[in-house]
């Protein structure tokens, strides 16, 4: 977003991009399931009632019986290969290429969230509770990058506000923030000395709570009906598609409710560039480039960029009192 380099993989890894196979990633996904028996999630706080339908079938490190999604008219999916293989991910490199070799092996069982601040009791989740314990959705959303390109994946997850309804977060949460994985022994981009990337670590995002709560809003384990790559951010990610995908935080290990608006990453970097709200908006422009339009991956042509990424219908509502050019 900031910061453009090219050579970063083979500079730390010593490994070309041509090396990596899908077998790899299909085997590192298989890991990530083996031995997945889960914990009863929360047994004693009060979410005995949550559906314990959702099946992963070890076998082929697919999700079985995935509730389709009512938001895919018309659009063609961007290839698996271009979604796993074109990415953001500045833990793991800043170029495009590099999160798919870099986060390779990277490790993500066993792997827990922590869920703090405004809750009637704070706690700390097991991923394989999450896993059994919400029934799984296929969401195919659009991505907007705020670098004017974007994509159409189809993702699996499950809606945040089911979560948040679980952990009964009290009358004083406002906010809702969360945080990716600190750890730069296994994130080698969170070391300054290699990167420089200027980020402060850890990767931190935020929403209003209505935001959080709005149907469209999910929590991604999954993409194209598999267990999520790890360059795309497992196990498990925010998708907020109306937003620019800045907003969608890769591998959180905490969520917390607060009162006050949370600092979030891009914004404490360059505030007058990057905002907390951050909708897709193709009247305000980035003060480098413009968002009217996007160069959607495998297309020739560019697209006009559309009002909160086409889903004005689900969320205008939220912001029809506020100024957008000023809250961008
Ligand atoms: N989350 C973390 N932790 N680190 C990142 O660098 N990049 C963001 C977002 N989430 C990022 C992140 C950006 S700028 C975008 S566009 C999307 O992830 C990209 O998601 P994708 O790689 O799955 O397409």
């Amino acid at each position: 977003m900031l910061i453009k380099r090219s050579s970063d993989i083979e500079q730390l890894s010593g490994i070309r991009p041509s090396e990596i196979t899908n077998k790899e990633i299909y085997q590192s996904r298989r890991r990530f399931l083996r031995g997945g028996t889960a914990l009863a999630l929360g047994s004693g706080l009060g979410i005995s009632s949550m559906l314990a339908t959702q099946k992963v079938s070890h076998a082929a490190s697919k999700f079985s019986n995935l509730i389709k999604s009512p938001f895919n008219a018309g659009e063609t999916l961007t290839p698996y290969k271009d979604v796993t293989s074109y990415n953001n991910y500045y833990e793991f490199g800043t170029s495009k290429s590099s999160p798919a070799v870099m986060a390779k092996n990277f490790k993500t069982k066993p792997w827990t969230i922590t869920v703090r601040g405004e809750v009637e009791k704070p706690l700390t989740l097991g991923m394989e509770d999450i896993l059994k314990h919400y029934p799984m959705e296929e969401r195919i959303y659009r991505l907007r990058c705020v670098e004017a390109w974007s994509m159409v994946v189809p993702w699996v997850g499950f809606p945040l506000a089911s979560l948040i309804k679980d952990m009964k977060p009290t009358s004083k949460a406002k906010y809702i923030s969360f945080r990716t994985l600190y750890d730069p022994k296994r994130m080698a981009g969170q070391k300054p000395a290699l990167f420089g990337s200027g980020l402060d670590w850890p990767y931190r995002e935020g929403l209003r709570m209505d935001e959080a709560m709005n149907p469209l809003t999910i929590l991604a384990v999954g993409l194209y009906g598999e267990i999520m790559p790890n360059q795309n951010g497992a196990p498990i990610r925010l998708i907020v598609p109306w937003k620019y995908g800045f907003k969608s935080i890769k591998s959180i290990v905490s969520i917390e409710f607060t009162e006050n608006r949370p600092n979030t990453t891009w914004a404490m970097l360059a505030p007058k560039e990057y905002g907390f709200y951050a909708n897709v908006n193709p009247d305000v422009d980035h003060p480098r480039w413009s968002q009217s339009r996007e160069r959607r991956l495998g297309e020739f042509r560019k697209r006009k960029t559309l009002l909160f990424n086409g889903y004005a219908e689900q969320v205008a509502g939220m912001y029809k009192d506020l100024d957008m050019k000023k809250f961008f």
